[in-house]
């Protein structure tokens, strides 16, 4: 029986997505502290969760006036770490949960993320997944050595060949490379560690990779474009996609255009998931949700774009299984009003209904994401037909 992939998103912040969580009477304080990350690992891993998903940003919003002095003083994310040292933190309090990363193709090199990420897989044993993201702040440029971004299409273009420099990295150890052979003296079959030797529009880079392939293979690609080329490049490259549909009837006439353009790239649409952003109050009866909706509600709100789900336990997983069984998602990207709270009671009182339902699993698959997401390891190189098929160069 299909059931739901359920991701939470989160920050390596001192706020949620609501920029006033850190008011909350039951915000943590310590969000910079490691011990605050090891807690929401663990509480997401008792929910059978698929993956803790941290989103970035490489400045400090200061949209008012070029000025950092209104964003500090309230706190408006103004702390923001590196999301894959906070990973491997979770990563270190977890076993199964997936652990997913956003990182730019605008402000590194291709070499630089490809052995980042392998190596997260590695040390996590292949349970890591990244965003994918182009980054679209002027202030990132600026902290990153530009003066504003790249303009739209050509950032797509060129993380385009980003992947394919990725991805060629990721290919270069064929999985029995590595012998190891104390006696003869044998580590590896030099034939079986290749060189890329890439020289593209955008890209150089030669190899050969320095990090062989981990028990999944190669990361989980998450991709949240939400343009035209960027849904083209995201049924291009992704596996798993955010999306945020403003209401189940577009949701389900998107879903189907997505799934179809991921098989116009010659890629299976079964192997790809698409997970919609929600952000939901739950408690165990209708009046103890409008008592947490109420603390919620005295703090500044700035939830854009997010459906609030506030309703009794009931309409709330009523809510869930409709968009899922209509297709209009194949899951979830859980947002939070406050952290942990809102995990502990996704946890606590979501999760279990959608159990009891049948929409959800009562344990993890495996060990790898793919595992759990119900993905096929790669075989080596495979990706390439794809590309060819698009690109006509077959
Ligand atoms: C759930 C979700 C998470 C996202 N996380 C990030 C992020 O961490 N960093 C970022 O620069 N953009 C992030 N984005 C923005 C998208 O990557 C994308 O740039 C944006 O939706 C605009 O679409 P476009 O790039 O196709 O124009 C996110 C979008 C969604 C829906």
């Amino acid at each position: 029986m299909r059931q739901m992939t359920l991701v939470a998103f989160l920050q390596a912040q001192n706020c949620t997505n609501l920029p006033s969580s850190w008011r909350h009477p039951q915000s943590r304080t310590d969000s910079w502290s490691a011990d605050y990350y090891r807690h929401i690992g663990r509480v997401l891993e008792a929910g059978k969760f698929h993956l803790g998903f941290f989103d970035d940003r490489l400045s400090m919003p200061d949209i008012y006036g070029h000025d950092h002095a209104h964003t500090v003083r309230h706190g408006i994310r103004c702390v923001k770490m590196d999301a894959v040292t906070v990973l491997t933190v979770m990563g270190m309090a977890t076993e199964r949960l997936g652990l997913g990363a956003t990182y730019s193709t605008s402000y590194y090199e291709p070499f630089h993320v490809a052995r980042l990420f392998a190596t997260l897989d590695l040390m996590t044993d292949g349970r890591a997944a990244w965003n994918v993201v182009t980054s679209l702040n002027d202030g990132e440029a600026q902290n990153m050595g530009r003066e504003q971004v790249i303009e739209h299409d050509l950032r797509y273009d060129r993380a385009d060949e980003f992947m394919e420099v990725v991805f060629g990295h990721w290919d270069s150890w064929e999985d029995d490379a590595i012998v190891q052979d104390k006696a003869s003296g044998l580590f590896a079959h030099a034939e079986k560690v290749h060189r890329l030797d890439h020289k593209g529009r955008f890209f150089r880079s030669r190899g050969p990779f320095t990090v062989p392939r981990s028990p999944q293979g190669r990361p989980v690609i998450i991709q949240a474009g939400q343009s035209g080329r960027g849904k083209r490049f995201g049924a291009q490259w992704g596996e798993l996609i955010f999306v945020v549909y403003p209401n189940i009837a577009v949701g389900t006439r998107d879903y189907a255009g997505f799934k179809a353009e991921v098989a116009g790239c010659g890629r299976n649409p079964e192997e790809v998931k698409i997970t919609h952003l929600v952000n939901t109050v739950a408690a165990a009866t209708k009046m103890e949700a409008e008592d947490k909706w109420a603390l919620i509600d005295k703090l500044p709100l700035e939830i854009d774009a997010l459906s609030l789900l506030s309703e009794a336990l009931k309409e709330v997983c009523d809510e869930l299984e409709r968009w899922f069984l209509e297709r209009a998602c194949d899951g979830f990207v859980v947002s939070a009003t406050h952290v942990p709270g809102a995990y502990e009671d996704f946890v606590g009182f979501v999760v279990p209904e959608l159990q009891r339902r049948g929409l959800f699993r009562t344990d993890y698959a495996g060990k790898t994401l793919r595992e759990n997401l119900g993905l096929p390891v790669p075989s080596v190189a495979a990706w390439r037909g794809t590309r060819a098929k698009l690109q006509g160069w077959s």
